[in-house]
């Protein structure tokens, strides 16, 4: 068994870890919401759905997944063939262990005339028991392919369920879910924040709940948020969702200022996710040494679980439905 041991102090973890990178011809994959010095080494920073589509496309031999493990899952069940790692195999995401998979089939034996649309953010075992899977990139124009009258189990996050119900007049039984992290913003901290910094627009992440969207000129996924920032005319934007995004809209937009948007203190860490914190550079330099922890999925699992995402990538390219949920 491969121990993980520490590494000697004053270590270049990042000249170790692109050195490692290619030598294990290895892509590192990382999601918005991860420290910056992970999204600076990565190859590649994305929203749920754009890394989907990279670790379906690459041809590297080892994916590195700086995200959350449903995030790595989706990769290894895109790419059996490779050799997918998280370098902290515990990071793990809300919405998923809200969503236990016996309790999910239950739901679904409860309601047999609905089909189940289901966020990606759930585990392998309840993509398998899915219809389509969508990210919040793709919810909209999937939804607009699918008829009005369709019966439809969206879990497992209320807040997206419920924000896609009231935009499109839809009436899709909800899972109720939350996003820990979203869940913690502050409407009267918020409103604070808005009066002390007037004419900033507020761009929103649809995991957020009722209260904080009503106050959002734009509704979008993590890429949305970045886009819609970098069309605004604004120089000061308030964003609501996880505060490392704003790293890559620094990145990208080093005239404007990046408010987050604040926490029921009104100055609190809540709104980091703590499971995306998990990784760190270290962990990230241990994984491709060792290529340990690996991502691991039984076969007739993941076979089933590919129909659903295999739905989601087919039905996300289609030209039909208006595209990111963004456009309020
Ligand atoms: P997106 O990056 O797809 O918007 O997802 C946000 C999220 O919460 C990932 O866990
Ligand atoms: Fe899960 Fe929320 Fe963290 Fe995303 S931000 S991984 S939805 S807990």
């Amino acid at each position: 068994m491969t121990v993980l041991t520490a590494l000697p102090t004053g270590t270049d973890l990042r000249a170790e870890i692109l050195a490692l990178k290619a030598e294990r011809k290895a892509v590192i994959l990382a999601h918005y919401y991860q420290r910056p010095e992970l999204q600076d080494i990565a190859d590649f920073v994305g929203d749920s759905l754009e890394l989907s589509r990279k670790a379906a496309a690459t041809d590297a031999e080892v994916i590195a997944f700086c995200g959350v493990k449903f995030m790595a899952e989706t990769a290894k069940i895109l790419s059996p063939e490779k050799i997918v790692v998280l370098p902290d195999i515990n990071a793990g995401c809300s919405l998923e262990d809200s969503c236990p998979p016996a309790t999910f089939k239950a739901f679904r034996q409860a309601n047999p005339d609905h089909i189940a649309i289901t966020y990606i953010n759930c585990s392998t075992e309840v993509k398998a028991l899915s219809d389509i899977i969508v990210t919040s990139s793709s919810a909209e124009t999937i939804l607009g392919q699918l008829p009005r009258d369709q019966k439809i189990i969206f879990g497992p996050d209320r807040h997206l369920g419920g924000w896609l119900n009231r935009k499109f007049g839809r009436d899709m039984l909800l899972w109720p879910g939350v996003c820990i992290v979203h869940e913690a913003f502050s409407e009267t901290e918020l409103i604070k924040l808005m009066a002390r910094n007037p004419g900033a627009p507020v761009a929103a992440h649809p995991e957020c709940p009722p209260a904080i969207i009503d106050h959002a000129d734009y509704v979008g996924s993590t890429s949305g948020i970045l886009n819609y920032a970098k069309g605004s005319s604004a120089d000061t934007l308030i964003i609501a969702t996880e505060p490392h995004i704003i790293h890559q809209m620094t990145l990208a937009m080093p005239g404007k200022s990046f408010i987050g948007a604040p926490g029921a203190d009104g100055n609190c860490n809540c709104n980091i996710c703590p499971y995306m914190a998990l990784n760190t550079m270290e962990k990230l330099y241990l994984s491709l040494r060792d290529l340990a922890p690996r991502v691991e999925i039984q076969e007739g699992l993941r076979l089933a679980a590919k129909r659903s995402l295999d739905r989601m990538l087919e039905m996300a390219s289609a030209t039909v439905g208006m595209g990111d949920l963004g456009g309020r």
